[in-house]
């Protein structure tokens, strides 16, 4: 069983145990009296049913005895449940934020955190609210579960009579990565939550890095550049991107700061293409200064950028058909080919040409031209990236080496 380190759980589970209890002694009356009655009044043994036309004992009996089975497992239940809704006047009060996908903890003095530590034999009422959609904030050691819902106030106590970590998981399905809204409650003695609460709040880079996590922001967006839900922060700054703009058009976009806050605060202006409009709004909801921390800690680079080339290669989709290790998927590989004598079949003749910077360039944006002899011609022409872009790529696939 998980543990038991609150008292209004206590009762929760013994009002559990009981109506679990009632339940399963009902199921095996009712199953052992239905074979019974099959046996014995089968019509081989009982050709004739009887007419019964009342029986005022066996009628007061069933209607007396589920009443108060009834009404004992609801005083047990309205007695966990008055316990679990009466936080004590003295409660400390620490604000729960939920979002997709993660959950923000505020503490009275201000500090905010990515988990909910909280001090030991201490009464802790938790103040609760969403950004975007309900979610259900649940405490499985602690026996709570409310939904937080947004424009509105829900709230859930407990006090833990022993320190440990427990799960903190959301318990409304709230899109694509409901699973991974996971947070941690570590319950802490009285000196240790007053020293953590008071831990000076880290500088530079480690700010910055401890604000995106504390507002929820790595739950989608990785620091390694891994693909998310959101883009990676990793190279992000002065990455070269296609917007979506909220009326349906493109427009090339570089991250720079003013970017960067604005995708913050406003995410709906423009949405990097390729990912799916689930970011909500942080305007009003963060400090100028975290806002500022954040943003440096993104253009500082501490995460080191990707070559340009081979961003654009990711999310122009050129590595689902070229891979980098010289391996042959639907087209040539990247690797080593700049450079290389290529046999190409242009105007269906095969010809021999170099793979020089002005092949490349032509295989890029207008492919059908001169295809590389035994690939299929199923590559689109890449005629709408601005020269910049098809330069980088160039870049990139020289990069990866050069044959002779
Ligand atoms: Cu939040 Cu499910």
């Amino acid at each position: 069983m998980i543990p038991q380190v609150f008292d209004a759980a206590k009762q929760v589970d013994q009002a559990f145990l009981i109506i679990l209890g009632i339940s399963v002694g009902i199921l095996v009356l009712v199953t052992v009296l239905l074979a019974v009655f099959v046996v014995r009044y089968h019509h081989t043994r009982h050709p004739e049913p009887v007419e019964i036309p009342g029986n005022v004992w066996l009628e007061l009996a069933w209607t007396i005895i589920p009443a108060i089975l009834v009404m004992g497992m609801f005083w047990f239940g309205w007695d966990s449940y008055k316990a679990m809704r009466a936080a004590p006047e003295n409660s400390l009060i620490i604000g729960v934020e939920g979002r997709m996908w993660s959950w923000s903890f505020l503490y009275p003095d201000g500090k905010r955190s990515s988990q909910l530590v909280a001090p030991v034999d201490t009464p802790i009422k938790l103040s609760m609210t969403s950004v975007d959609v309900i979610h259900s904030f649940y405490v499985p050691a602690m026996r709570i579960k409310m939904d937080t819902v947004p424009g509105m106030t829900t709230y859930v106590w407990f006090k833990s009579d022993s320190v440990g970590d427990f799960d903190i998981l959301c318990a409304e399905y709230c899109g694509l990565k409901h699973a991974n809204m996971i947070a941690r409650l570590s319950v802490v003695s009285q000196d240790d939550y007053k020293a953590w609460l008071a831990g000076e709040a880290s500088e530079g880079a480690a700010k910055g890095v401890a604000l995106l996590e504390d507002y929820g922001c790595t739950a989608c967006h990785s620091l390694d550049g891994t693909d998310g839900v959101g883009p990676s922060f990793k190279g992000i700054s002065g990455r070269r991107f296609v917007a979506e703009l909220p009326d349906g058009s493109e427009t090339q976009m570089i991250a720079d700061a003013k970017y960067l806050k604005r995708a913050i605060l406003k995410p709906d202006a423009e949405y990097v293409k390729g990912y799916s409009p689930a970011m909500p709004a942080y305007e009003g909801a963060i400090p100028d200064d975290d806002l500022e921390a954040m943003v440096n800690f993104m253009l500082s680079g501490d995460a080191t950028p990707k070559p340009a080339g081979r961003e654009m290669a990711e999310e122009e989709g050129c590595l689902s058909c070229h891979s980098t290790d010289g391996s042959v998927i639907a087209g040539p590989s990247f690797k080593g080919v700049a450079g290389t004598m290529r046999q190409v079949v242009a105007d269906g003749a095969v010809r021999s040409i170099k793979a020089d910077r002005e092949y490349l360039r032509e295989s890029i944006v207008s492919p059908e031209n001169k295809l590389t002899e035994g690939f299929d011609p199923m590559m689109p022409a890449y005629d709408y990236l601005d020269p910049a872009q098809v330069e980088a790529l160039i870049d990139y696939i020289e990069s990866l080496g050069q044959g002779s």
